[in-house]
């Protein structure tokens, strides 16, 4: 499917998989792109990284309007701790009220959640041996990637559609004006080697749209804590083989040569975090 042709209206849960829908919205603000994702199982429902205080009208709307009601949902799960996706959970814990409703996350995470959530469970992901089965034996995968950015990082996979959800791995930030659902890369930006700009939002001199590249370079520059930590994150998404990559930021990529281009790109980043501000080592002599 091309999914980039489609007309798509934002102002509507938007389906990205089988059954997997994203209930954001499209922010012409300029504020921070937040894109939360729901899985629907038959009757039970699946909301990751659910989104901010202000959120969450729009996403509860989006909810609903995919037609589940709201005791579907069971699973609240959530990435890491920031407040662009945990900001509603008292809002979801109390508007959802069922003794069902568990959250999934990292045990690294929960003590920081249940600030957020005063009520629910807290599952983690490691006790849980990886992985959730949902009622029709639909397996959700969970895979760690520590420090990226934060201690309890993981990121989710469901198997049956192949789709990722990386939480702020691959994420951007920036040039909200041209901010799509689905990545479209032009092939000169997959094998660009020139330098591209030094801002997210400063036009590309071939395709005079803001280079794809800067704002995810930009983003994970300053959002994660170093090239190590990075790069062991991409080393764990290359051995999952995820058809579709749905990042919390920024963009979806669905083609292959782009997930591929976009790893290959963050696999060979060299300044992120502190190793964009502290000098190089230095051989001692
Ligand atoms: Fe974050
Ligand atoms: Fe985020």
């Amino acid at each position: 499917m091309d999914m980039v042709s489609l007309n798509i209206d934002y102002d509507r849960p938007v389906k990205i998989a089988e059954n997997i829908y994203w209930v954001g919205f499209a922010d012409s603000e300029g504020r921070l792109q937040c894109n939360p994702y729901l899985i629907i199982d038959g009757d039970e429902a699946m909301l990751i990284d659910g989104g901010s205080r202000p959120d969450f009208s729009t996403v509860m709307r989006k909810v609903l309007q995919t037609g589940i009601s709201l005791s579907q949902i069971r699973y609240l799960v959530y990435q890491h701790y920031d407040p662009d996706l945990c900001g509603s959970i008292p809002n979801l814990e109390s508007i959802i009220n069922t003794s069902d409703l568990k959250i999934i996350s990292h045990a690294e995470n929960n003590p920081f959640i249940r600030h957020y959530a005063p009520k629910s469970p807290l599952l983690c992901i490691d006790k849980l041996g990886g992985n959730i089965s949902l009622r029709s034996g639909r397996v959700i995968r969970f895979f760690r990637t520590p420090y990226a950015h934060s201690a309890g990082s993981f990121i989710t996979y469901d198997q049956n559609t192949g789709v990722l959800f990386t939480s702020d791995l691959f994420g951007s930030a920036g040039a909200f004006n041209y901010w799509k659902l689905f990545a479209t890369l032009d092939n000169a930006c997959s094998s660009c080697i020139i330098s591209p700009p030094s801002h997210p939002d400063e036009p590309c001199s071939e395709t005079e749209e803001p280079c794809p590249w800067t704002g995810m370079h930009s983003f994970h520059r300053r959002i994660m804590p170093g090239n190590k930590q990075l790069h062991h994150a991409m080393g764990v998404i290359e051995t999952i083989g995820a058809r579709i990559i749905a990042p919390q930021h920024g963009s979806i990529l669905y083609r292959p040569e782009d997930i591929s281009a976009a790893i290959d790109r963050l696999k060979n980043m060299d300044d992120i975090g502190i190793d964009g501000i502290l000098p190089p080592k230095r051989a001692f002599k």
